[in-house]
């Protein structure tokens, strides 16, 4: 076994014991660790401060705690143009602090344009030079070459299977699912380096539904008690997706690092700290819940099953962190992944597809003198 880097170029034959192509994974893993944390000890990003580079668009907040529409904006040409890094800085401060931003009508935005807004969103605020796109580890688009895209996931459902999966008689009681709460999540979070910043372009759209919910992770911090929030503060949580194992995705997974060096291997299981400091705001959040939560490390099963619950219903109980986006054609909707959550609505029948790419930020931390959202903008608590 040697210790060596991870070439992108290579494809690695995984196996369940931890070792790729005579790579000793779990070793790599530990060094790419150490680097991380060596970083973020020796230096603890500042938060960003917008510039006035975006005041010329218009722009119109969802709900006095998270979303906002930027209503005449051309992302493409900002792309173009010779200020374009000024602005998309401003765009990725506007997106942290706001959870999620709306952008109607973004006709000209190519799979390359969304690409390099994800680049430039990550790597001109907070970003790691070790993190790039993310890959999902079992989602990728086959383009109309045969070549496959690994940074790409074209998300096109077949609503009827969700409908029909829902609906069924068991003897006693319907199979009827009544409940969406296990929908909520953030993207990757299974992943040693999660995402920061996802963007989804919308292509098609059934007349009505498909909406997608996000929540503020700022807000849901804000509600704790400083007691409880400071008992938060000392835990960590285990995420991994629900049914996945080594064993049962290893052949038909991506072969390589899913956007950082710390993401290889077929173990899709990470621990973060529940409460993280978001780097470009330097607030606050929730992280240690959604789909993927696990459980808290060291906890007895059913304490941590209290904390499960309670932060799963922080979400469900309080609709004034909530807001609900309507897609349309060409819409682009880019979130922030440490900001806020995210779930799909399935309650459509005709078709809907959009390119979704997404970032991998920072491995979560939490600086223990950052502040929440709340007190940060002079807001009562
Ligand atoms: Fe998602």
């Amino acid at each position: 076994m040697t210790s060596a880097t991870i070439d992108p170029h290579v494809e690695y034959k995984m196996t369940t014991n931890g070792l790729t192509n005579g790579i000793d994974i779990v070793a790599l893993k530990a060094a790419a660790r150490a680097q991380v944390h060596f970083e973020l000890e020796s230096s603890l990003p500042t938060p960003l401060e917008l510039t006035r580079s975006l005041k010329a668009y218009p722009t119109s907040d969802l709900t006095p705690a998270i979303g906002t529409t930027f209503e005449k904006i051309d992302i493409h040409a900002i792309l173009n143009s010779p200020e374009c890094d000024a602005k998309i800085r401003d765009l990725a401060i506007i997106i942290a602090r706001r959870g999620v931003c709306v952008f109607p009508n973004q006709a000209d935005l190519t799979i390359e344009d969304q690409k390099t807004l994800c680049h430039k969103l990550g790597r001109l605020t907070c970003r790691p030079y070790s993190s790039g796109l993310n890959i999902h580890p079992l989602n990728q688009s086959t383009m109309p070459d045969g070549s496959v895209d690994p940074a790409l996931a074209t998300l096109t459902r077949d609503p009827s299977k969700k409908l029909v999966k829902q609906a069924g008689f068991g003897f006693r009681f319907a199979k009827q699912k009544q409940s969406g709460a296990d929908g909520w999540h953030t993207d990757c979070s299974y992943e040693n380096v999660p995402a920061d910043f996802t963007l989804l372009h919308m292509k098609t759209t059934p007349v009505t539904g498909g909406d997608t919910l996000f929540a503020s992770a700022y807000e849901m911090y804000d509600l704790l008690s400083t007691p409880y929030a400071k008992f938060l503060e000392g835990l960590n949580a285990t995420f991994t997706p629900p049914g996945h194992t080594p064993e049962n995705i290893v052949d038909r997974m991506w072969k390589g690092p899913r956007g950082s060096p710390e993401n290889v291997g077929p173990e899709l299981c990470a621990s973060h700290t529940i409460i993280r400091t978001n780097p470009v705001t330097g607030w606050k959040a929730l992280y240690g819940t959604g789909h993927h939560m696990e459980g808290v490390d060291g906890l007895a099963q059913e304490e941590s099953d209290m904390i499960k619950h309670h932060l799963e219903r922080l979400i469900t109980d309080n609709h004034q962190l909530q807001v609900r986006v309507k897609w349309a054609p060409d819409t682009l909707v880019v979130w922030d992944n440490r900001s806020c959550y995210h779930t799909a609505t399935f309650d459509y029948t005709d078709e809907r597809s959009a390119n979704r790419i997404c970032g991998c930020g920072e491995k979560p931390y939490l600086d223990v003198r950052s502040s929440s959202r709340r007190y940060a903008l002079g807001l009562k608590k």
